[in-house]
């Protein structure tokens, strides 16, 4: 039987049962089982054209050998959850605090593993010594030094950079969209540009990204996001940005009405269709609403039916989950931060164990159109 056979009957075998609520619902008898005939999603992907990968915590990285070992068998691309934003990486002005993103990186060249990086111009992880001793007058020099130093000392070892995150929220009531942030009260909606300039001198060979969530859903808050993100999207082109992708971040949730659906894939063709690429960069599915007994199926469908959705595009060349397996943690997604917390919101069970996730996502990414090379 040929591989994607294999992977369509165990993801069916698995589905079927915990959508109609028979049979286990959990991955564990699967992982007993049928994990031996899980392939790796990196390698996957990479016969599709893409990468895929988590966001890593770089002391879990040292710490626990088993964390290591999923991440060099599943991955073909990681990025450090927290690691490169500015109060951990720059946390006075004159230190700069490379120790631990530079353990991620150092896992990822040994390792063959791309590495993306995040995130430079962001209103939240700014240190104190930012919002205390920048002015109008200085800011431009400290968002290009800061920039120039980070990106400098990772020169040719990332793949993409995060210049700039979660600039737009509509409810702030600025033109085009804006979200009011320091940077924007400093520097105007020019410091994109002036981040992307920066960016580009220091590392030519990163592809520059703007990095946004809330922009998957079918309804009207989706919709309007959407466009503000297109209209900064083509401005920046229109002046010669050199931004070179989309990320979308795909904080999802499973079990409410409204959902992800043609408006997201007409967009990233849209989006596409600027000459940009896009990628999926923070994935994860919020289970707390869920019945634990049948969660597993039901995350795993809404897995499969969002992956197929955007790559069926043809436009998605990177993918990457928010954590490599589960803990109980508030997701991004997640209503509130005293309900319940998300149990079982990534691809892979407590130790890297395959679960139902797991098989959706290989499938999904096994009938994935081939990405063109790049
Ligand atoms: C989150 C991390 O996961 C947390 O550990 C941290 O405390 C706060 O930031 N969008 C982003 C990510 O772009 O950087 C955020 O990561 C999640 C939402």
């Amino acid at each position: 039987m040929g591989e994607a056979k294999l992977y369509r009957r165990a993801f069916l075998a698995t589905s079927t049962a915990a959508f109609v609520g028979t049979g286990p619902s959990s991955s564990r008898a699967l992982a007993g089982t049928d994990e031996g005939n899980f392939v790796s999603l990196g390698k996957i992907a990479a016969r599709r054209g893409m990468q895929f990968g988590f966001a890593l915590n770089s002391r879990r990285l040292v710490n626990d050998p088993r964390y290591a070992a999923v991440v060099a068998q599943q991955a073909t691309i990681v990025v450090p959850e927290n690691a490169l934003k500015w109060a951990a990486v720059h946390p006075s002005p004159d230190r700069f605090a490379f120790t631990q993103a530079d353990t991620i990186a150092s896992f990822a060249r040994a390792n063959g593993i791309a590495m993306r990086g995040h995130t430079f111009c962001w209103h939240r992880s700014l240190p104190s010594w930012v919002t205390q001793t920048v002015t109008r007058r200085n800011a431009e020099a400290v968002l290009v030094d800061h920039i120039s130093r980070v990106a400098g000392h990772y020169k040719g070892a990332i793949q993409s950079w995060d210049v700039a995150n979660e600039v737009i929220n509509l409810s702030d009531g600025l033109p085009g969209g804006w979200r009011n942030s320091f940077w924007y009260e400093v520097l105007g909606p020019s410091y994109i540009e002036i981040a992307c300039r920066a960016a580009r001198e220091a590392d030519p060979a990163a592809v520059l990204c703007y990095n946004d969530y809330g922009l998957e859903g079918d309804g009207v808050n989706g919709a309007n996001k959407r466009a503000a993100v297109f209209s900064m999207l083509r401005a920046l082109r229109n002046r010669g940005a050199p931004i070179g992708a989309l990320g979308i971040q795909s904080h999802l949730r499973a079990g409410r009405a409204e959902s992800f659906g043609p408006g997201l894939a007409r967009f990233i063709r849209d989006v596409k269709g600027l000459g940009l690429d896009i990628y999926i960069t923070e994935l994860d599915i919020d289970d707390s609403g869920l019945d634990p007994a049948t969660s597993d199926g039901i995350v795993a469908g809404v897995y499969k039916r969002y992956l197929d959705l955007v790559l069926e595009t043809g436009a998605v060349s990177v993918v990457l989950t928010w954590g490599v397996w589960d803990t109980p943690h508030y997701t991004a997604a997640t209503p509130g931060q005293n309900g319940p917390m998300a149990q079982r919101p990534l691809l892979f069970g407590p130790g890297g164990s395959v679960k139902d996730a797991s098989w959706a996502a290989e499938h999904s990414f096994a009938r994935a159109p081939l990405l063109p090379p790049r």
